[in-house]
């Protein structure tokens, strides 16, 4: 396959999902005039767009094109105030997320949180506990665990007379799925500050113990890498008393879920934390699957409100993990980083507070960083 043309489906889902992957695609095409590339983008619906042009969250037609490309850019999906009539597994989180992470194993989820100095104070810690910036890297196991683990139901049941209801789900982790995401969190390591932070709940579950187990054994690989391991309910404190102490911080799919919204927390705004899904290596490329961290948040939804900043640091991983242009990825970084310095502001980082901030819409800042490549 020619190296030349970089296929991207374009999913932009609901809520604030079309207006922030607007301004993503517009920032690909200024990367496609300064570096000389050319991106072959195919938006396809998904979620509630999904099931309102088709039918179902996950379109056939959608499925083919993600099959048919190396990138997955995807805005968010689910709104969860729309038919509640339509059964759980049916609706987006489920039909069209969970369904797209499982069918293209993308067991690797990287979420990384970092607090710009000019935005310091969005972060909800005093300054002192800001420590010389907070910069950390949630990988999260996203196939495995109690999301897909089976059995997984509700029934009727009756015991000793008395009938209830009970819901039943399974954490299950094999030791070559515990391997291949310690992998990606120690290598994360060694290109950050070397140093892995393992969350488990060893002290209760067997899932914990063998987890431990595995990844100390993993790690036994990377002697360069310092590897501490710490329980999920410690971890979840120590992010608030002192988040510099994390560099990686590696957890099975709930734990991340949970320890990687509150890490977000820290940086102020979901509107600024892309995120990364990745499958296993295959050929010269990697495929994978961007998102904003945030959801699809319809309260702003159409106002020309929400931060894209998310979505096009999304797109910057993607450059990086999938075609592997780093210059490019970099780019775009440093152009979302000027757009910041200069005091451009989506509403969630503006204060009034600062004489240097200027308030502007989702378009506008957009324009900004696509100008800054
Ligand atoms: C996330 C989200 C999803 C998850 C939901 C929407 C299914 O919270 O990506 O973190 O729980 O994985
Ligand atoms: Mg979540």
């Amino acid at each position: 396959m020619s190296l030349n043309v970089l296929k991207i489906a374009a999913l932009a889902g609901d809520g604030i999902g079309p207006e922030v992957m607007r301004e993503a695609v517009k920032v690909l095409h200024a990367v496609e005039k300064k570096h000389a590339i050319t991106f072959q983008i195919t938006e396809a619906p998904v979620g509630w767009a999904g099931i309102d042009a088709a039918g179902k969250a996950l379109p056939d037609e959608t499925l083919t094109l993600c099959r048919g490309s190396e990138a997955i850019l995807f805005g968010s999906v689910g709104l969860p105030e729309r038919d509640p009539t339509i059964p759980k597994e049916e609706r987006p989180e489920r039909a069209a997320l969970l369904r797209l992470r499982k069918e293209f194993g993308l067991f690797a989820n990287l979420r990384p949180v970092r607090l710009y100095q000019t935005l310091a104070h969005t972060c909800p810690l005093q300054p002192e506990r800001q420590g010389d910036g907070i910069d950390l890297l949630v990988v999260r196991e996203l196939t495995g665990g109690m999301y897909f683990g089976q059995p997984k139901k509700t029934e009727d049941v009756e015991i000793d007379g008395v009938k209830f209801r009970r819901a039943i789900d399974t954490m299950v982790y094999t030791t070559p799925e515990i391997e291949r995401i310690a992998h990606v969190a120690f290598q994360s390591a060694q290109s950050r500050r070397k140093k892995v932070t393992s969350i488990d709940k060893a002290n209760v579950l067997e899932n914990g113990v063998l987890w431990r187990e595995v990844v100390t054994k993993v790690g036994a690989q990377y002697p360069d890498v310092v590897l501490e391991h710490m329980f999920v309910d410690n971890g979840a404190m120590q992010l608030m008393l002192r988040p510099t102490q994390f560099d990686v911080m590696l957890c099975e799919n709930m734990f991340g879920d949970i320890l990687s919204d509150e890490a977000a927390a820290l940086a102020g705004s979901l509107g600024m934390l892309p995120s990364a899904s990745l499958g296993a290596r295959s050929g010269e490329r990697t495929f994978g699957f961007y998102e904003p961290a945030g959801g699809t948040a319809p309260d702003i939804a159409g106002k020309n409100l929400a931060n894209p900043i998310a979505q096009i640091l999304s797109t910057a991983l993607m450059l990086r993990y999938t075609f592997g242009l780093n210059d490019a990825a970099m780019a775009i970084e440093n152009a979302v980083g000027q757009a910041i310095d200069s005091g451009l502001r989506t509403g969630d980082i503006y204060t009034a507070k600062d004489p240097a901030a200027r308030r502007i819409g989702t378009a506008e800042m957009g324009s900004a960083i696509a100008a800054a490549i």
